[in-house]
């Protein structure tokens, strides 16, 4: 039996198996209104239908200035609510389970007048402006801008929600000690902001619903932070009601000349492993995992309790099918296509 197909239960979340569709931005909002289209319908259904356990929506913004591209999703009106519904319904009908990524560019906000930040500092590169410091008033509604888009994407019908705390996104940029440089309560304890969002969302989301937050466990920037500094966040963050971790790095700024861990196979897995062990919370493992053989690894072997896979299932939306195949599994074939298994 592949471990990778058996099936995973976090509070109300059910997973048929043990793998996750990462969010994958698709630049794709031609409107440029922050709805999903029929771009995002067939993307998402597709991969339900490929047999993904959960299908995590791509980073979908709080506040129109807080996408990276005016392309990007958004969450930050009712008006947004029944596209998304469309979306999860189909998924579900598929038997999938789907949550949202909602997050917040920050200074990497590229086609925002101005952006903000929690200190002005700009994202080096000539594609980012200048951001400009959040007020301690701004930086309180921005909490509650989370929590409002939590209570539209539950409204929508979500399974979970997933909270960007990585990449250099305004979440991160808080974390860093590179990218905050504040004086208040803000600056002094790094993992404030992301400890507010979290309680606020989880304030306002069903009590059985697993929140889940993405980390960048590692900064290639030089003077960065490392795995202990993630380590202590996630400690904060899983008290305030993180329900499982979701473990990348990077994005935060150049590659520093200590340089970043290679791009091979299960590169991120010994952080998604170390995170795991220090804390008392599942975690999601993601980064060049999509050799079948690797993802059952990494399960079978307690490095992580989810795989996700981004580029895998962009070129294959049946990974899961072929994983299930190359691994000896039954894959779950929607009847429709049994001919072809
Ligand atoms: C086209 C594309 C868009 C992405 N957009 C997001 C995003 O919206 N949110 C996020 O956290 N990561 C995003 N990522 C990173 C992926 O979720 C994933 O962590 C990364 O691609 C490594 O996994 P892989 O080796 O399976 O592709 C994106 C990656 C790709 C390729």
């Amino acid at each position: 039996m592949a471990e990778l197909f058996t099936p995973f239960e976090k509070g109300q979340l059910h997973l048929k198996n043990r793998i996750v569709m990462a969010p994958m931005c698709q630049y794709s909002v031609t409107a440029k209104d922050g709805i999903p289209n029929d771009w995002h319908f067939v993307h998402y259904v597709t991969r339900a239908i490929g047999g993904v356990g959960l299908v995590i929506m791509e980073m979908t913004d709080v506040e129109p200035d807080g996408r990276i591209t005016d392309y990007d999703l958004g969450l930050w009106s009712d008006d947004h609510i029944p596209a998304f519904t469309r979306i999860i319904d189909a998924v579900h009908e598929h038997g999938a389970k789907i949550g949202i990524q909602l997050g917040h560019a920050g200074r990497k906000a590229e086609d925002a007048p101005q952006p903000v930040a929690p200190s002005a500092i700009p994202f080096p590169g000539e594609r980012y402006k200048m951001p400009r410091a959040l007020t301690v008033d701004e930086v309180q509604t921005m909490v509650r801008k989370f929590a409002d888009a939590a209570i539209r994407a539950v409204k929508a019908g979500v399974d979970t929600l997933e909270i960007h705390g990585a990449h250099g996104y305004l979440i991160h940029q808080f974390q860093s000690p590179l990218t905050n440089q504040r004086q208040d309560a803000y600056g002094q304890d790094l993992a404030r902001f992301g400890v507010e969002v979290i309680r606020a969302v989880k304030a306002v989301i069903p009590p059985s619903m697993p929140l889940i937050m993405r980390l960048s466990a590692v900064e290639y920037v030089e003077g960065g932070y490392g795995l202990s500094h993630t380590i202590e966040l996630a400690k904060a963050y899983e008290a305030a009601g993180v329900d499982l971790f979701h473990v990348s790095s990077g994005g935060e700024g150049p590659i520093g000349s200590g340089g970043r861990p290679g791009t091979s196979p299960g590169y991120q897995v010994p952080f998604a492993r170390a995170i795991r062990e220090a804390l008392h919370t599942p975690v999601i493992a993601v980064g060049r995992l999509e050799d079948p053989a690797l993802a059952e690894a990494v399960i079978a072997n307690g490095d992580a309790d989810l795989v996700a896979v981004a580029r895998g299932l962009l070129k294959d939306p049946y990974w899961p099918l072929h994983a299930a195949t190359a691994l000896r599994a039954t894959p779950d074939v929607p009847k429709q296509y049994t001919r072809a298994f």
